[in-house]
Order: structure tokens, then C-alpha cells, then sequence
């Protein structure tokens, strides 16, 4: 059965300050996102990824062209409740996001604000904490927890309202490697198991390697789009759009570039070890 589309974004373009004569942030821009889908958006410092964050769950609305979340326009104010209901936004710094002292009194916040009742609130944060991994601190003080600790229960508090879509934008942009391992752990065990909607919003190249499909933005347009692998195998035009190569898809392009007929689109060091030695065999070494 064909997926249908939470987030349709046509044409769209956003300008911040249009009197002040800024660039557009995003210069007319067209993409999908199915439903259960997990799809990674990349690019350099300034390309509009935050912005395309935030005209999707309607914190901005565009200047033209059409943002549809779940078949709602965003431009409609009847219907922007809803939408900020459907589409979350998990941001960089945990440390802005909790609001409690005690793990579970921090993921009940947002249910509470729905106004449900006791048990279906204490149900979904037990859910939300069982999601993240985190249940075994429900009653622990929030800020004696790691960033990787802090962000899962962030993670865990936005799940407690059961969006449909959830948009991490740099998730772990503040994190040591294994808080980043931890967090992408997390967000690929919602997508995979919970069939939760994901679009990570990334730096990280190799964080890429884990999505259905790839938008890179470069200046409010999309470059390239496309599996990882076959976003990563244009790894000139990721470079000369400021953007680090995963080593591997790195090295296989300098052996390209010299002669040596490496595949295009080696992604993981093992991929790369058994291109590698298939060549020699082939060569008779
Ligand atoms: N509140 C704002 N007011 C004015 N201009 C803004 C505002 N927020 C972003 N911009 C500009 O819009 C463009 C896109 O910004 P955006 O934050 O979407 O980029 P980004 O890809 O998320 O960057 P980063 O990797 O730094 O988070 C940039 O040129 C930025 O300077
Ligand atoms: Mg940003």
C-alpha cells in the first residue's frame, strides 16, 4: 500500500526580514515526507534546515508555496493547533528543554497540558521512558543526568504527546560521541519500532548512513536527494557545498580520482574493506 505524505512542502519560500532586503532563507523548495518514513536533511551552517523545521510544525508560514502536514495547510489558523500537535521539534540543548526536576515529573509536563486524565498521562510517560530507555531514572533529579541522559528524556517528553512526525534538529550537536551514539540509537529504535515519522536535521555525515533518504540543503535549496548511498557517492559536490564526507566515501573517491575503479557507494568500513579486497582479487594479488 503507497505511504501518504505527512509533510508536503511545495514551492516554498521564507524570507526573515524581506524589508530589510535579507536573502530568502529558503528559495522555493519541494520535497515529501511519508508517513513512518525516516529521512535525514543535511547541510551547511546557514542553509535553512532549522527553517524548514519550523515552517513544518507552523511556528513560521511561508511567504509563498504551501507547507500541508497531514493534508493541513499551515497558512490555516484553525488548523495550526493540530499541526504543532502532529509535527514535534526536539532541539539542540536538553538543558532548554526540561522544565522539571524529577525525570517523569519532566515528561508528564506535556501530557499534562493536553489535560488527560491521571492513569492515560502516567501510561504514556511510563511509555515515553520505556521508549528512550530511560525508565530505570523516572525518579531521578534531572540534572545530575548526563547531556546524552538529558536529551533521551527531551526525547521522551515530546513522544509523551504522540505526534505522528518528530523533527530533531542537531539533536546531538552537544554531545560526546557517546551521547551521540545513544541519541541516533534512540531516534533509528522510535522510527524502526514505533513507526514514528522522523526527519533528522544533521552535521554529522555518518549520522546520515542510518535514514531511508537524504536532502541535502545548500542556500535554501536542495542540492542533492536521494538514498544515503547515492547522496554520498556525489562527494565533490558535498565538499564544494562545505560539507565532511564520511572517510570512507572519502577514500573511495581519492582512489576514483587516481585510477583505482572503487564503487561509488561504499558507506560503512566494512563495505569499503571488501570493495577493497575484491579489487586486489581481481587484479591477482
Ligand atoms: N530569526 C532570524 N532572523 C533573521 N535571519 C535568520 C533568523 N534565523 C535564521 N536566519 C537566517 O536564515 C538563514 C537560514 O537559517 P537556518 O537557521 O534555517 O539555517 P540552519 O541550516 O539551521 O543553520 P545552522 O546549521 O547554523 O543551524 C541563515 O542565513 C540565517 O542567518
Ligand atoms: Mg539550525
Amino acid at each position: 500500500m503507497e505511504r501518504k505524505d505527512l509533510l508536503s512542502f511545495q514551492q516554498v519560500r521564507f524570507t526573515y526580514d524581506e524589508e530589510a532586503g535579507t536573502r530568502p532563507a529558503l528559495q522555493g523548495i519541494s520535497f515529501t515526507v511519508k508517513e513512518g518514513e525516516f529521512l535525514c536533511m543535511l547541510g551547511h551552517n546557514g542553509s535553512g534546515k532549522s527553517t524548514v523545521a519550523k515552517l513544518a510544525n507552523a511556528l513560521l508560514v511561508p511567504d509563498s508555496g504551501t507547507v500541508l502536514v497531514d493534508g493541513a495547510d499551515t497558512k490555516d489558523p484553525e488548523k495550526q493547533l493540530e499541526i504543532r500537535k502532529t509535527v514535534g521539534i526536539v532541539f539542540q540543548n536538553p538543558d532548554n528543554q526540561i522544565v522539571a526536576s524529577i525525570v517523569e515529573e519532566d515528561v508528564a509536563f506535556g501530557p499534562e497540558n493536553l489535560c488527560l486524565p491521571p492513569e492515560e498521562i502516567r501510561r504514556r510517560v511510563d511509555d515515553a521512558l520505556k521508549a528512550v530507555d530511560m525508565y530505570d531514572y523516572r525518579l531521578q533529579e534531572t540534572y545530575c543526568l548526563s547531556g546524552g541522559q538529558k536529551q533521551r528524556v527531551a526525547i521522551a517528553g515530546m513522544i509523551a504527546m504522540r505526534p505522528k512526525c518528530v523533527i530533531f534538529d542537531e539533536p546531538t550537536a552537544m554531545l560526546d560521541p557517546k551521547g551521540r551514539r545513544s541519541i541516533l540509537g534512540t531516534i533509528k529504535a522510535l522510527n524502526r519500532d514505533f513507526g514514528l515519522t522522523v526527519v533528522l536535521i544533521t552535521h554529522f555525515m555518518e549520522e546520515a548512513a542510518a535514514a531511508d533518504r537524504v536532502i541535502v540543503l545548500d542556500d535554501g535549496k536542495i542540492l542533492l536527494e536521494g538514498s544515503p548511498r547515492e547522496v554520498f557517492s556525489h562527494t565533490d559536490t558535498l565538499v564544494s557545498s562545505g560539507l565532511e564526507v564520511p572517510d570512507t566515501a572519502k577514500l573511495c573517491y581519492e582512489l576514483n580520482r587516481r585510477g583505482v575503479p572503487m564503487p561509488a557507494d561504499v558507506l560503512t568500513e566494512d563495505e569499503f574493506t571488501g570493495a577493497f579486497l575484491k579489487l586486489l582479487k581481481e587484479n591477482g594479488a
